[in-house]
């Protein structure tokens, strides 16, 4: 079977299992915020019409500063990216031909950016057995062999988030031999307000590299914005690789406002701490298994028949629920289905198909 190697494609799924693609679907496989673009977008866009005409500023000043000033450090440590996926690859170009070492299951791209650059990879697995915990005894020892170590926090596909503390222990070895530790914090505006990024501890650690995306939280994978935040000298050396334009004139207009939208951002939270809350009730007194997320996604199966996830997911397609396989994702091999938690409405519905699996045999 060829499976999309991402979620947020409901059509190619359909087509897949030969449905009729015309019949609406609920997409629970992309993991973006369920309420959308902040109302305003549509009109901001529209005033930022007239910049097409114009080449962007090269420089992107007007959302690096936005950026600066948001993160609270200077313009100097930040790089505006064409979303986060291009900060991973320009992140995987500057140790090209060097030693990666990527923690499994975590996002396909930094694998995909490691190959691309020639890094060699050195693949080590999270913990499922205790809340998909980081390896750390094994990790430190492999620490010494390696240029960079990418994480993922809050992770993707299981959304746990990596304790602060054990970052700082990586950072601190990796100062000491010479490792840099990339951290993909595209999810950090869904955490908690008790929970952190790690933009802070960049004063300390020369070796860190934080990268983010403004895609999830804003439902814009269509417009593009990320950035890096780093050391000046890596900063520095990643300017020089970026392709010439690579935020175009509307983003860079509009990101000021975009990122200072915390209203926006405050209203999401509340909505998936409220709707978090009903689905680790409804589906755990099911008995089914939640990975421990503090964000919008998690992972699913089912304790009572956890060899029947391709069924499961099947069922779901058929009852109208697209889900996330994780057939792509090492360490998962397709055991999880992995899920985004929309609107109340859509929970429902979700939580009343899989009490129909439950009750079906
Ligand atoms: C962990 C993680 N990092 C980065 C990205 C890429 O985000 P963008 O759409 O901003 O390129 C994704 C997208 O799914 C992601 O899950």
């Amino acid at each position: 079977m060829k499976w999309p190697n991402h979620g947020g494609q409901p059509n190619v799924i359909q087509q897949l299992f030969q449905m009729n693609t015309d019949q609406p679907v609920l997409d629970f496989s992309a993991n973006l915020n369920p309420l959308g673009p902040p109302n305003w977008l549509n009109n901001a866009l529209h005033q930022a019409y007239e910049t097409i005409s114009r080449y962007p500023d090269p420089s992107y000043t007007n959302s690096t500063a936005a950026v600066a000033q948001f993160e609270g450090i200077h313009q100097d440590n930040v790089l505006v990216t064409n979303g986060g996926a291009e900060a991973i690859f320009l992140v995987a170009k500057y140790f090209e031909n060097g030693k990666a070492c990527i923690v499994h299951p975590t996002f396909l791209e930094y694998e995909r950016a490691c190959n691309h650059y020639h890094l060699n990879i050195d693949e080590m697995f999270y913990d499922q057995d205790n809340g998909f915990s980081l390896p750390m005894l094994e990790l430190k020892h492999r620490l010494q062999e390696t240029d960079v170590l990418f994480l993922c926090r809050p992770n993707n596909p299981t959304g746990h988030v990596i304790a602060e503390t054990e970052i700082k222990q990586l950072l601190e070895l990796g100062l000491s031999v010479g490792t840099h530790i990339v951290v993909d914090e595209a999810f950090a505006d869904f955490l908690p307000s008790n929970t952190h990024s790690l933009t802070r501890l960049l004063e300390t650690y020369p070796n860190l590299i934080i990268l983010r995306s403004l895609t999830k939280m804003y439902t814009i994978p269509g417009l593009r914005f990320g950035y890096v935040m780093a050391h000046q000298s890596v900063i520095s050396v990643l300017k020089h690789e970026q392709i010439p334009w690579s935020i175009n004139s509307l983003v860079d207009s509009i990101i000021p406002k975009l990122i200072a939208d915390r209203t926006f951002v405050d209203k999401t939270k509340s909505l998936l701490h409220g709707e978090s809350q009903f689905l680790h009730r409804s589906l755990t007194s099911m008995d089914f298994y939640l990975s421990p997320t503090q964000v919008n996604f998690y992972l699913l199966r089912d304790r009572k028949r956890p060899n029947e996830t391709e069924e499961l997911f099947i069922f779901l397609l058929h009852h109208g629920i697209v889900t996330r396989h994780t057939h792509n994702f090492k360490g998962l091999q397709g055991d999880f289905l992995r899920l985004a938690i929309r609107s109340h409405e859509e929970n429902k519905q979700l939580v009343a198909v899989l009490k129909k699996w439950r009750e079906d045999k």
